[in-house]
């Protein structure tokens, strides 16, 4: 397989296929790449009608010109198959290429993103298009990876995706007794006499099968993952040599699954910027007790949106075991589909690409190189606005990027060494939000609930300036792992548990959470108590959970006298083994274990049971840190706001750190003899870092 060129990516999604009418346009575009300090361009991403007007018709002149000129201007290509958006004619003659929701309507044309993922036709017309773009350009010098369709997501309810997930469940079940065995069908009299009864959830039928809903989730993953393969079984037949990605955007599905067909992890990064963090997408601020985080900094501070970004970043970087990912899409000014659209503070614009860096990512790519003209993005930020010429903002600020990537060649491939990981999984995640019962509000039907959940525990780790990578939970890259946070892990198997015994046995540190080990496969509840599989090494019983809203709390003390309020959980535990470490002061569990350590081989089992305030999360973590011997980012405490991440270099570690907080502030340096990168110059006793400011300084190995 080809290698991706040396030294970090920088670039774009190209259009030049709206732009054909405008031959000035288009060569304004070479000249202004070289002035931007470009190196790669993506294009075809949308280009199917330009490609095949009509079916059968195949125009490929425009793109053959597009391909010598981007390559002229040195440019490298990331060719994208059309798939993400089918032309008109293919919905008219054939409608199953077009989705059908969840209430069983088939969509009209119109759109993108709006394909079967089981249609025979749908695969079949991209295979042939796909096919033709792999024997035309596969060997052009240009070429250096393939991007396939574009941000999968979404699934459709036709009958094909029916028939196809009932054929999916006969692979899984065998037989419908096994069926109705596991998804324990005699509730409400579910059982199935025939499989040509199982149908997709619909709010107008099976809305309440939590066993369906979840098979049907992980279904749809692989039902994305397959089309994907369909899409891709033709490059890879063709250009065997040459890479194979796709963009992913939010984590919906098993990445880890996904991942292991790409050869590269690719993801588009649209964090909210300057919008209030206690709204929108993730609410990542919540007005309870247990996540006041004791930094300071004002409610709204874009650190917040900073912290969700670093999260994705973590998260792209260890679907391949920390391979360098690629930072495919991101806005060099505002994007339009978010609540308002501001534009980027000073310096954002660069810290925002250089955090990208920071975690592990070996490009910066922007949607868009040039604002479209017309239609539903031609407000979307982009290198190049209407009016067409290098002198603004923006292109000043992506060519400063450019340039200062150009300067860090070294590090693209550099990799960053986390000994701190957090187990994520999505079957448990896909559980925990079909299923209801336990805090509906937060996790009932909300996916990204499961994330927010997960945002404390990361910023604790974070903040205590550790890298952190993510671990899927059938032990996959824990080797090297000292300590393993699994917050909420809810869905956890026989197996998954007999690993994690082998993990805290040789030593490591396990940390688990309320609400964990509650079912297993199919979502079924563990019998003989939670936290099921776990109980043993975490030596506890846990008899009951309780969840509240943010506008309850319940009291707790450490060993040492101290006191705060907790909430969102509580657990009613016993000890089995375990030792208490710290313990309700009121409520329904007062004088019960709060928290508990249990010592199991030549290591620590941990559980939390309640939502502990952030700043507690933060000393707790530092001192299993300590005892771990974790080596930090940062030798000493950061001002609020600011945060650091550290990727190896061929003469030592580049260490990142970026102000994402309210105001300038200054991180004291004295005796560390660090040098400024990759200028060199010597650092004495200080770094001035302004609001949205980057240093980057070497420490030699
Ligand atoms: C991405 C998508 C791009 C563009 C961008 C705008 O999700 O892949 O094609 O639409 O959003 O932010």
């Amino acid at each position: 397989m080809k290698p991706l060129p040396k030294g970090f990516l920088h670039g774009a999604d190209y259009n030049p296929d709206q732009w054909l009418a405008y031959p000035e346009i288009l060569s304004e575009d070479y000249r202004l790449m070289t002035l931007a300090h470009t190196n790669v361009m993506s294009i075809g991403i949308f280009s199917w009608s330009a490609l095949e007007p009509e079916e059968g018709r195949f125009e490929f002149g425009w793109m053959d010109e597009v391909f010598e000129r981007l390559h002229a201007a040195g440019q490298s290509v990331i060719l994208a198959t059309p798939g993400g958006a089918r032309p008109a004619w293919m919905a008219q003659k054939y409608p199953e290429v077009l989705r059908v929701g969840k209430n069983r309507v088939r969509n009209l044309f119109g759109h993108r993103h709006n394909h079967c993922l089981t249609s025979p036709v749908f695969r079949e017309k991209c295979g042939i298009i796909n096919a033709k773009l792999a024997e035309r350009y596969g060997k052009h010098p240009a070429l250096i990876l393939w991007h396939v369709n574009n941000e999968y997501g979404g699934e459709c309810f036709c009958p094909l995706c029916a028939e196809a997930f009932r054929g999916w469940l006969k692979a899984r079940y065998h037989t419908l007794e096994a069926l109705n065995t596991a998804w324990w069908a005699d509730f409400w009299s579910l059982r199935f006499s025939d499989w040509s009864q199982i149908e997709p959830p619909c709010d107008h039928g099976q809305n309440t099968f939590n066993a369906l809903a979840l098979d049907w989730r992980l279904f749809v993953n692989h039902q994305t993952i397959d089309c994907y393969q369909a899409e891709a079984a033709p490059l890879r037949r063709i250009t065997p040599e040459t890479p194979v990605t796709t963009n992913y955007h939010r984590e919906l599905y098993d990445l880890w699954k996904f991942s292991r067909h790409l050869d590269v992890v690719a993801f588009d990064n649209y964090p909210f910027w300057h919008h209030d963090p206690r709204q929108g997408f993730y609410t990542l601020v919540a007005p309870n007790p247990a996540e006041e985080d004791g930094l300071g900094l004002s409610p709204t501070s874009d650190y917040f949106v900073a912290m969700e970004a670093a999260f994705d970043f973590d998260m792209m970087r260890s679907l391949k075991g920390g391979e360098p990912f690629l930072m495919m899409e991101s806005t060099p000014g505002s994007a339009n589909w978010h609540m308002a659209s501001p534009q980027k503070e000073r310096g954002l614009a660069l810290l925002s690409a250089m955090q990208a860096v920071a975690h592990g990512a070996r490009s910066v790519q922007y949607f868009q190189w040039r604002k479209s003209r017309g239609n539903y993005e031609k407000y979307h930020g982009a290198v190049v606005n209407h009016a067409g010429h290098e002198n603004t903002r923006t292109f000043r600020e992506v060519a400063e990027i450019g340039s200062l990537l150009e300067s860090l060649k070294g590090l693209a491939e550099s990799r960053i060494e986390a000994q701190v990981a957090i187990l994520h999984d999505w079957e448990a995640m896909y559980a925990l939000t079909e299923d209801n019962g336990i805090l509906n509000d937060l996790f009932h039907n909300k996916p990204a609930g499961y994330k927010r959940a997960f945002m404390p525990y990361y910023r604790a780790l974070v903040e205590n300036r550790v890298s952190v990578d993510f671990v899927p939970p059938d032990g996959t890259w824990w080797e090297g792992k000292k300590l393993i946070v699994a917050p909420m892990w809810y869905l956890v198997r026989e197996e998954q548990a007999r690993r994690a015994e082998e993990f805290v046995q040789a030593g490591g540190i396990l940390v688990t959470t309320y609400w964990s080990g509650v079912v297993g496969a199919n979502g079924l509840c563990h019998l003989g108590g939670v936290p099921g599989p776990l109980r043993h090494l975490m030596g506890i019983w846990v008899e009951e959970t309780s969840s509240m809203h943010s506008h309850r709390s319940v009291g707790v003390r450490l060993r040492d006298g101290v006191e705060f309020e907790a909430g969102q959980f509580a657990d009613s535990i016993h000890l089995e083994g375990a030792e208490t470490l710290s313990t309700f002061t009121n409520g329904i569990f007062e004088g019960q274990p709060a928290a508990t350590s249990n010592r199991f081989g030549k290591g620590r089992a941990i559980h939390l049971g309640t939502k502990f305030p952030l700043h507690h999360l933060r000393s707790f973590f530092s001192s299993l840190l300590d005892e771990q011997m974790i080596p930090r980012t940062f030798p000493a405490d950061l001002p609020p706001g600011v945060y650091a991440t550290r990727r190896k270099s061929g003469n030592g570690d580049v260490v990142f750190l970026m102000n994402f907080g309210d105001a300038e502030t200054i991180i004291n340096t004295t005796g560390l003899g660090w040098v400024s990168h990759p200028d060199g110059a010597l650092i004495h006793t200080a770094i001035r870092l302004p609001k949205f400011g980057l240093k980057m300084v070497l420490e030699k190995a």
